[in-house]
């Protein structure tokens, strides 16, 4: 079966760089509505608790003004759950969030916080927002996934981009495992955290994976070859990465 496999473009960083000065510059609504054009399936936001990055009225905005379907990045708290629900993004990805972190460390513990997360995902999946899952490449919280009725998991891919030789190749073996895991319990699966042109090929030959969300190495790239043609290289690796392995799969 052919999958294809979509962008979602993360665009908190264009927002670190605005708050650095305070001002209304870089606007990262405009970075969404160019991402649509440079060839994005979906825009990722992550409305911190802190607010370090996007705010409140970003997300008002990104759903008003852009057309692509938005993937908002939220803790499971009761202040983000209200505000998802009044937005009704097209989806909702449960990530930890720790107030000290510099990026988001590790994956969601499903399985040990099965009874906290349960009625958020409830809550969000009632509204219509496709819930998603923000998880390390490990069965039992795949298992966990389907358990909680999450249709989506996102894989967390820093491990892998942080590794290098060997360990690298045991972390993909892991993330391989994992996709596939998911076909076999029903779940979409997405993947991204760390993802470069120079890392993205063998994470998204993976054929069960039909998302990769990135942001971080795109907005800093973007300074030295524009937001556009950053976009259109990582979706041409990305879409060559996949015909490849199509072709692989087919011979
Ligand atoms: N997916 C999720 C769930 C994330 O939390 C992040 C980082 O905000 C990303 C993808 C994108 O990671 P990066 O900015 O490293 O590309």
């Amino acid at each position: 079966m052919k999958r294809i496999l979509r962008l979602g473009v993360n665009i908190d960083h264009v927002a670190t760089i605005r708050n650095a000065r305070g001002g209304p510059d870089p606007d990262p609504v405009r970075a969404a509505s160019l991402a649509a054009r440079a060839g994005a399936d979906g825009i990722t936001a992550h409305l911190r608790e802190d607010r370090r990055h996007i705010t409140d009225n970003d997300i008002t905005r990104l759903t008003g003004e852009i057309d692509l379907p938005l993937n908002f990045e939220m803790a499971a708290t009761d202040e983000m759950l209200a505000i998802a629900l009044r937005h009704n993004p097209h989806a909702a990805c449960l990530v930890p969030e720790k107030r000290e972190e510099r990026t988001t460390e590790g994956g969601l513990n499903v399985a040990g916080g099965f009874d906290k997360l349960k009625p958020f995902a409830d809550r969000l999946g009632d509204a219509g927002i496709r819930v998603s899952l923000f998880v390390e490449p490990d069965p039992a919280q795949l298992d966990a996934a389907v358990r909680l009725g999450a249709p989506v998991v996102e894989l967390h891919t820093g491990s892998y981009a942080n590794l290098k030789g060997r360990a690298r190749e045991a972390e993909l073996g892991r993330l391989r495992a994992a996709a596939a895991h998911c076909d076999g319990l029903g779940l979409e699966c997405h993947a991204g955290h760390g993802l470069t042109f120079d890392n993205v090929v063998p994470v998204a030959s993976i054929p069960q994976v039909v998302e990769l969300n990135i942001g971080h190495f795109l907005i800093g790239e973007a300074i030295f070859g524009g937001l556009d043609s950053t976009i259109k290289r990582m979706r041409a690796l990305m879409d060559k990465a996949r015909a490849n392995a199509q072709g692989e799969q087919s011979a």
